[in-house]
């Protein structure tokens, strides 16, 4: 089935007078997600840091991009797939990691919902560090998807070690070391209310479940869960430098990742140090801001990665978001907030929902613009928005 029959589906069933339940683009989901999340949840998810333009600007570079149709191309049948790391994918979408996800549904097992909608879409998770569920309960979600697991890396080498090792024998098939994020962007919307939801021992089941994590504890989790979030803020970020990179190499066979790369000279430099893809992202803008947008570094970082795989993420709201990323040199492109609205609404479904909504706008517009493979997407399908 191809995505752009989601509405065939939504226009059959109208006719027999059932109306979607779940809005069908960005504006509406954020709109929802505030309505349905806790207030000190909401502002997590859709603040940034400083006073936000990096995650307007995010978006806002997507609009000085335009797909050129082409005519008389007859492009009824679209192959989406991609191969990644000597996997096949349906589709050029996954799923950003987002910390906290686990609190976005309802019953508060995010992670799960987020794993299950992997496993019904084929569009893979990226599992955050930062889970409400243990890595190895996400992973056994997964179905037939491949899921990759994200490293906050820890000050603790061996806590480092063992968080990899656990990914592997749960079945994750690579990781991701977030580079960006070693340290707390200025997040003004959070600091004005004091919520910091790791430091309240929220989403900390990755660590609370770690052999080496426990013994640094005097007492057990339950015991004394302050002690967990003190030792977490410990622990947590390692200001990692190029001299840590054999290390993190040499941890695990899997393929390693890297994100938060958006200089040229960045990527060549880790890849000459062995990592098998580039994650080019600026976080969505809750890192630094006043940098510029993710989608602005893309085209540079792409043709450093020579070949590589890029994965892209940072302002995709809607499917014309992903093509154009795809034109300008991802390999596979990320959903970030959406998803994570998708979550609030509904759950799983929910997610489900806006994967769909997404995967048929960016099929359908290769089908009308006349783009039939992915192939056909390159920055000379993309003329500048006057
Ligand atoms: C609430 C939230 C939590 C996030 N947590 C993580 C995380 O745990 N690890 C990580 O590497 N990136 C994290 N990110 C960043 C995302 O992976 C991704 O880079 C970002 O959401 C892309 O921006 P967008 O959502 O505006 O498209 C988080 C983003 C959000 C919104």
């Amino acid at each position: 089935m191809a995505f752009a029959d989601f509405q065939n589906e939504i226009y059959v069933a109208g006719l027999l007078g059932t109306q979607p339940s779940l809005p069908m683009s960005f504006a509406g989901w954020e709109e929802r997600a505030q309505q349905a999340l806790p207030p000190s949840v909401w502002s997590y998810v859709s603040s940034a840091a400083g006073d936000e333009r990096t995650q307007r600007a995010n978006v806002a570079a997507f609009e000085r991009w335009g797909l050129v149709p082409r005519m008389f191309v007859g492009a009824a049948d679209r192959d989406m797939s991609i191969d990644l790391l000597g996997m096949r994918l349906p589709s050029p979408v996954f799923m950003a990691p987002v910390g906290v996800i686990g609190l976005c549904t309802q019953d508060g097992h995010g992670d799960l919902a987020t794993a299950r909608a992997a496993a019904r879409t084929g569009v893979p998770m990226i599992a955050s560090t930062l889970s409400v569920d243990p890595m190895e309960q996400v992973a056994a979600e997964f179905g037939d998807t491949p899921g990759f697991f994200q490293l906050y890396t820890p000050t603790d080498r061996d806590l480092a070690a063992s968080l990899v090792n656990r990914a592997e024998k749960a079945g994750f098939k690579g990781i991701v070391v977030t580079l960006d994020t070693w340290i707390t962007g200025w997040r003004p919307r959070e600091l004005n209310t004091g919520n910091f939801p790791q430091l309240r021992g929220h989403c900390l089941a990755n660590y609370t479940c770690d052999p080496v994590f426990l013994a640094g504890l005097d007492r057990s989790p339950e015991q004394d869960p302050r002690a967990v979030a003190l030792r977490w803020a410990q622990v947590f970020g390692n200001p990692l430098t190029w001299n840590d990179l054999p290390w993190l190499r040499s941890l695990t066979d899997l393929p390693l990742i890297v994100k938060g790369i958006c200089h040229p000279d960045d990527a060549r430099r880790a890849i000459d140090n062995g990592v098998d893809a580039i994650y080019c992202s600026n976080h969505g803008g809750r890192q630094a801001n006043g940098g510029q947008p993710a989608l602005d570094a893309l085209c540079e970082v792409a043709a450093a990665a020579d070949g590589l795989p890029v994965l892209f993420d940072s302002g995709i709201r809607g499917g014309s978001d992903i093509i154009k990323a795809l034109a300008l040199g991802a390999t596979a492109v990320g959903i970030g907030r959406p998803y994570a609205y998708g979550a609030a609404l509904a759950g799983a479904d929910g997610i489900v929902h806006v994967l769909r909504s997404l995967l048929a706008e960016a099929d359908l517009l290769m089908a009308v613009d006349g783009y039939p493979t992915l192939a056909d997407l390159t920055p000379a399908a993309l003329r500048p928005v006057r």
